[in-house]
C-alpha cells in the first residue's frame, strides 16, 4: 500500500502536474474503447481516474475488471481535463488523474441497495444495509455534521469551565416518565439494573461533590412509544451547574447552540432567544413546543358563541369547555365541502368530536353551520380578522382537547399550504411551567418535568396545600416546533424535596426505597443548582434538514424498536437464561 496523497474531493487545478496516490470506492466505470473513466469516491467526494490502453496496458486491463463499489488504490499524474471536458458540477471537475498503477483491495457484489442519492429505498432495507446506505453522500454528510456539532459543543463547554464526567449505565431507575430498560444481574439472582433514562440524579450528586459545572454527552434509554423524533436510546448533551440562576443557564445554553450552529452550518444565529410563558404557548398555539415560524394562532371565541344557536358550541361553553378557532387566510377556494369535512378525521385523532368550519364570502359566512352564526358574524369576523376568501375552523371541547386538536390542525395546514419558511431556525424558550400535571387515570399529581424541579415558591407547606397552583423554575428549548431540550433549577432543600415526593403520592417507604441514597445526600450539604439536557439527535436532525432522528444516528432502531441490521432484540440460549436465574413464561 502506498501513502494516500490527499482525499479525493480535494483535488484542484493547483495540483496539476503532481504525482499522486488515491484510495477509495468505485462509484462508476465508463468505457470508451481504449479509454476507461472511473469516478472514485471517499468521504469528501469524487475524483475522476483515466486509464489509457496505449499508455499502460496492464493498468488498463485491471481497470476493465472494476465494478461498482470495488475498493482500490491508484497512482498517477494529475492533469487538466482539457478544453470543454471540465465538469462545473464537481468540485474536482477541472482535473483528472491519469493512472499508471492500480491495486484492487476489495471486490464487491452488486450492492443490495442503491449507493447514490437519486433512488429511494425503503427505510428498513436501508437500515439493514446501513454500511452501504452510509456510503451515500447525503447520509454520510448527516453524520459528519453531527460530529461537527458535538465537537463545537465540547469545545464551547470546555472553554466555559465545564468538566466532562461519565455516569453509570448499569444503575437504578431514574424518573423521567418513561418505562425502564432492565438488565438482569447474574451475581444477584432476581435483581435488575435499570439503564438510565437520563443522568439526572448523578449529575445532581456531582454538584453536591463540588464539581460546579458538569457536562456529559450521555446515552439515555427510554422504553416508550416511538415516532420520528424518538428513539429507545438517544443522546443528551447533559449539563449541570451550581450557584447559577435560570437565566444564567439559558444564556450558557444559547452560547452553546450558537457555537454549534456556526460550526455546523456557518450561520450566525441571534441570541438571546425569545421567551414565552407556558400558558401563553398553550393558549396561542395549543402546544408546549410551538412552531412560531408562522401565525394562524388559536383564537378563543367562547364568549361570542356562548349563546349561539349552534348547540355544540353553546353546550360546550355551558359545561366549562372552550370554543377556539383558526383562520386559514385566503384558502377557502381550495376547500370543497368534502375537503373541509374530511379534516374532522384529522382532528379526531386528537380527541376532537368534530370540526366545524365556515367560509367567508361576500354575502356572509357559508357552510353547514353558517346559519347558526348569522347573529355573531360581525363579532367573529372582527375577533378572527376574517376577510372574504378565508376559511375558519372551530373546535369545541375541554381546553386540553381544543389545544391539541387545533394546535395539530394548525401545524398540518401550515405545512400543507407552505405558510412557513422551512429553512429558518426558530428558537424559543418556553418558561414558567406548572410544576405538576393531573393524572386522570391514577387520580394523582405527576411532576410535569421530574420530581427534582424547584418550585418557584420556596415554601414547602404551600406546595402541599395547593399543588395545582405550583409553578416550576423550568425551561424547555424549542426549535421549529420540536422540543430540543429541557431543564430547571433543582430542589436543594431536603424539606422541599420531601414535600415534592409527598404531593406525587410517594410513601415514606417508597421514597426510602427509590431515592434513599439521594435524600440522604441532601443532608450532607447541597448547593443551589440547576441544569439542562439538550436532545442532541433532535437538534442535529433539524440542522441536517431531516425529519427523522434515525438519519443522524449511525445505527438506529425502527418504529418497533428493532435494530434491523443486527436483528436485535433476539432470543437468548437456555444456558444464558439459567445463569441469570430467569425462566420465560410460555
Ligand atoms: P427531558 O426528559 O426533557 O429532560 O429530555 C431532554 C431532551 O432529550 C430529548 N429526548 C429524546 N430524544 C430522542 N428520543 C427520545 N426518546 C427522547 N426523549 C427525550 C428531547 C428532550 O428535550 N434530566 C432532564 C434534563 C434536566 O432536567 O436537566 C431530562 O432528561 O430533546
Ligand atoms: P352535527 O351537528 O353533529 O351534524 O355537526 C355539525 C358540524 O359541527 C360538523 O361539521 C361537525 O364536525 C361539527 N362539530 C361537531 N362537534 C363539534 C365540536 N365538538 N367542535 C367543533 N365542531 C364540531
Amino acid at each position: 500500500m502506498a501513502k494516500r496523497t490527499r482525499y479525493n474531493g480535494e483535488f484542484r487545478k493547483e495540483h496539476i502536474g503532481e504525482k499522486v496516490t488515491v484510495d477509495g470506492w468505485v462509484q462508476t466505470r465508463r468505457d470508451f474503447g481504449g479509454l476507461i473513466f472511473i469516478d472514485l469516491r471517499d468521504r469528501t467526494g469524487l475524483v475522476q481516474l483515466v486509464f489509457n490502453s496505449s499508455d499502460n496496458a496492464e493498468a488498463f486491463e485491471l481497470a476493465s475488471s472494476l465494478r461498482q463499489e470495488y475498493i482500490i488504490e491508484a497512482s498517477g499524474l494529475v492533469r487538466s481535463r482539457g478544453e470543454g471536458l471540465t465538469n462545473p458540477n464537481l468540485a474536482t471537475g477541472d482535473v483528472e488523474i491519469a493512472v499508471d498503477s492500480l491495486t484492487i483491495f476489495s471486490k464487491a457484489k452488486t450492492p443490495a441497495i442503491y449507493v447514490d442519492d437519486s433512488h429511494k429505498t425503503s427505510d428498513d432495507l436501508r437500515m439493514k444495509y446501513r454500511y452501504l446506505d452510509l456510503r451515500r453522500p447525503s447520509r454520510m454528510n448527516a453524520l459528519l455534521l453531527r460530529s461537527k456539532v458535538t465537537h463545537a459543543i465540547r469545545r464551547y463547554l470546555d472553554n466555559q469551565g465545564f468538566v466532562d464526567i461519565e455516569t453509570p449505565y448499569l444503575t437504578r431507575s431514574t424518573p423521567e416518565g418513561a418505562r425502564d430498560y432492565l438488565v438482569p444481574s447474574r451475581v444477584h439472582e432476581g435483581q435488575f439494573y435499570a439503564l438510565p433514562q437520563s443522568p439526572q440524579l448523578f449529575k445532581q450528586l456531582l454538584m453536591a461533590s463540588g464539581f460546579d459545572r458538569y457536562y456529559q454527552i450521555a446515552r439515555c434509554f427510554r422504553d416508550e412509544d416511538l415516532r420520528g423524533d424518538r428513539q429507545p436510546e438517544f443522546t443528551q448533551v447533559d449539563l449541570e451547574t451550581s450557584f447559577l440562576n435560570d437565566e444564567d443557564i439559558q444564556t450558557l445554553t444559547e452560547g452553546m447552540i450558537k457555537a454549534a450552529v456556526k460550526e455546523a452550518l456557518g450561520k450566525d444565529i441571534k441570541t438571546p432567544f425569545k421567551r414565552m410563558p407556558y400558558d401563553e404557548a398553550m393558549d396561542r398555539f395549543g402546544s408546549d413546543k410551538p412552531d412560531t415560524r408562522f401565525g394562524m394562532e388559536l383564537i378563543n371565541v367562547s364568549d361570542i358563541v356562548a349563546d349561539s344557536d349552534f348547540k355544540v358550541f353553546r353546550s360546550t361553553v355551558e359545561a366549562n369547555g372552550q370554543v377556539k378557532a383558526i383562520n386559514l387566510k385566503g384558502k377557502a377556494e381550495e376547500y370543497s365541502r368534502k375537503d373541509a369535512d374530511n379534516l374532522s378525521t384529522y382532528v379526531a385523532k386528537y380527541g376532537a368530536k368534530g370540526l366545524a368550519w365556515v367560509k367567508v364570502e361576500d354575502k356572509g359566512f357559508k357552510g353547514p353551520i353558517a346559519k347558526f352564526l348569522t347573529e355573531k358574524e360581525g363579532d367573529l369576523r372582527k375577533r378572527l380578522d376574517a376577510e372574504v376568501g378565508d376559511i375558519l375552523f372551530f373546535v369545541a371541547d375541554k381546553p386540553s382537547v381544543v389545544a391539541q386538536a387545533l394546535g395539530e390542525l394548525r401545524l398540518h395546514l401550515g405545512h400543507k399550504h407552505g405558510l412557513l419558511d422551512e429553512s429558518q431556525l426558530n428558537f424559543l424558550w418556553v418558561v414558567d411551567w406548572p410544576l405538576y400535571e393531573w393524572n386522570e387515570d391514577e387520580q394523582r399529581f405527576d411532576a410535569m418535568h421530574h420530581p427534582f424541579t424547584r418550585p418557584a415558591n420556596p415554601d414547602p407547606q404551600a406546595l402541599i396545600d395547593s399543588p395545582e397552583k405550583a409553578r416550576a423554575i423550568a425551561y424547555d428549548i424549542v426549535l421549529n416546533g420540536y422540543e430540543i431540550g429541557g431543564g430547571s433549577l433543582r430542589i436543594f432543600d431536603p424539606k422541599m424535596q420531601e414535600a415534592m415526593f409527598k404531593v406525587i403520592g410517594l410513601s415514606q417507604e417508597q421514597i426510602e426505597e427509590q431515592f434513599g441514597f439521594f435524600v440522604q445526600a441532601m443532608d450532607y450539604g447541597f448547593p443551589p443548582h440547576g441544569g439542562l439536557a439538550l436532545g442532541l439527535d433532535r437538534f442535529v436532525m433539524i440542522l441536517a434538514g431531516e425529519s427523522n432522528i434515525r438519519e443522524v444516528i449511525a445505527f438506529s432502531k425502527n418504529s418497533q424498536a428493532v435494530d434491523v441490521l443486527t436483528d436485535a432484540p433476539s432470543e437468548v440460549s437456555t444456558l444464558q437464561l439459567d445463569e441469570l436465574a430467569l425462566k420465560l413464561r410460555k
